[in-house]
């Protein structure tokens, strides 16, 4: 057995080393259900008599936590939403007294108040061993250098990473988001065999390699680990190519803990294991709000099940996706790659429409770059939808034609719709430095 888990393809497939699974990834299947429904109600029990909001809304729906004898009686209690930490806005979820709160974090809030969370020492300390997980199942190793591009600071993508890094015995570069001339020497002078990033900083970083006349590929990074957004499998493939890396997925949300809910493993790239002794996944019908059977596609809602400072109880990301069962980590359910949220979702005129549709569709297209942008604007009364999309470099006049056709009309055959397709000048579109933002809504209220 190879013992490199950063091993070419034909050496993927084969489970980690005994050795080097914790306590929790040694779990059987029966001992973890066991072990979710005794923290299950120990978290229920806690959330109820610690914060108002959650003994409010248990009242309200006749439940209390000694309801809950199986792991199927959670489906009764109530769902958390976004707007339920808004509402209690700053603090009023958190089940213990700020003297034992060490840390804050929050999540920016595209619009409104930002949604704010709290950490135990023992918070923190789940954390980085989920996060330690994480890495090592991304195929880190003690001696491993882990350049660090998610952004530090409220967002959880940075520090959440550092603890675990460090947790996992690598030695941590914490560069953060921007200033990305200085990223790209950084990663060739220290040499990181691993770099975590969101992939749309990563195309950024890797424009710049270019610019700067090296090769990517000629890097020593082997693996890049990526998440705060979604991202297809197109653009696995882009960047795999053009990076000559593993390509892993790492997920997660502030309000269950941040990133390390649920990762890939580089052996299989089959979608993201759930950290399940300590994350209980459903998916729901996001319109009904119904539990859906394993493989259906849904809505995923997190309950935590050793958190303190902040218990989330049935929490609705908002993020589209289906449970399956396990493979790498047999005992740990996983959840197929999140391309797609609710709240993506763009109506237009009449026909669903998903911006990862469209990054496919994009990323298929010969001359021109993985840089696009979607506006919505009116045209009378009609939504009209732009799909500006930058050439590469060097693509001629008769190219950039041949690309807007040809993703116009994939859309049309792909999607049903119908929208504009303008091809703009290379490095003329928004870069990321974290989050990237694809959709520019530009239509009056
Ligand atoms: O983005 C935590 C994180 C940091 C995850 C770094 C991974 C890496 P929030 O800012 O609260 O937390 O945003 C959470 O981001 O509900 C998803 O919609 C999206 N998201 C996160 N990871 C992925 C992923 C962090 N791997 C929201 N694929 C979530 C798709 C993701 N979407």
């Amino acid at each position: 057995m190879s013992s490199d888990p950063m091993a070419p393809a034909s050496h993927r497939g084969e489970a980690l080393p005994y050795d080097l699974l914790d306590e929790g990834e040694r779990l059987t299947c029966e001992q973890l259900r066991e072990f979710q429904l005794h923290r299950l109600r120990a978290t229920l029990r806690h959330a109820y008599e610690n914060v108002e909001l959650y003994r409010k809304k248990f009242d309200e729906a006749g439940v209390r936590p000694d309801d809950c004898r199986s792991l199927e009686d959670l489906s009764g209690f109530p769902f958390t939403t976004k707007a339920d930490l808004r509402d209690t806005y700053p603090f009023g979820m958190f089940a213990v007294p700020m003297e034992h709160v060490r840390r804050i974090h929050a999540s920016s809030g595209t619009t409104g108040r930002p949604t704010v969370v709290g950490y135990t020492d023992n918070d923190i300390s789940m954390w980085a061993d989920v996060m330690a997980r994480s890495i090592r199942a991304a195929g880190g190793r003690p001696g491993h250098k882990i350049h660090i591009s998610f952004g530090y600071g409220l967002f959880t993508g940075g520090l959440g990473a550092h603890y675990g890094a460090e947790r996992a015995g690598c030695t941590v570069i914490p560069a953060s988001g921007g200033m990305t001339a200085r990223q790209v020497q950084i990663i060739q002078d220290f040499k990181p065999e691993i770099i975590m990033v969101t992939p749309s900083y990563l195309l950024t970083l890797l424009d710049e390699f270019e610019k700067q006349g090296i090769d990517p590929r000629t890097s020593s990074l082997k693996v890049g680990i990526f998440g705060a957004e979604p991202w297809t499998e197109e653009m696995r493939r882009e960047i795999e190519e053009r990076m000559g890396i593993h390509a892993v997925d790492i997920y997660g949300l502030s309000e269950v803990i941040g990133p390390g809910v649920a990762q890939e493993c580089v052996e299989t790239k089959d979608g993201l294991h759930v950290w399940e002794d300590h994350f209980y996944p459903e998916v729901v019908d996001p319109i009904t709000g119904a539990v859906l059977a394993e493989g259906e596609e849904g809505e995923v809602v997190f309950t935590s099940l050793t958190k303190e400072a902040l218990p989330i109880i049935r929490y609705r990301t908002r993020d589209l996706t289906r449970l399956l069962p396990g493979t790498a980590r047999p005992a740990f359910r996983r959840i197929e790659k999140v391309t797609d949220r609710c709240d993506d979702m763009i109506i237009l005129r009449g026909v669903n429409v998903f911006p990862s549709q469209i990054e496919e569709i994009v990323l298929r297209t010969p001359a021109v770059a993985p840089h696009f942008q979607i506006q919505l604007t009116e045209r009378g009364r009609m939504d009209h939808m732009i799909v500006r999309v930058e050439a590469r470099s060097g693509a001629g006049a008769d190219q950039r034609a041949a690309a807007a056709k040809m993703i116009a009309q994939g859309v049309k055959n792909g999607v049903g719709v119908t929208v504009e397709v303008e091809i703009v000048d290379p490095e003329t579109l928004e870069r990321s430095v974290g989050k990237l933002r694809r959709v520019k809504d530009l239509r009056r209220a």
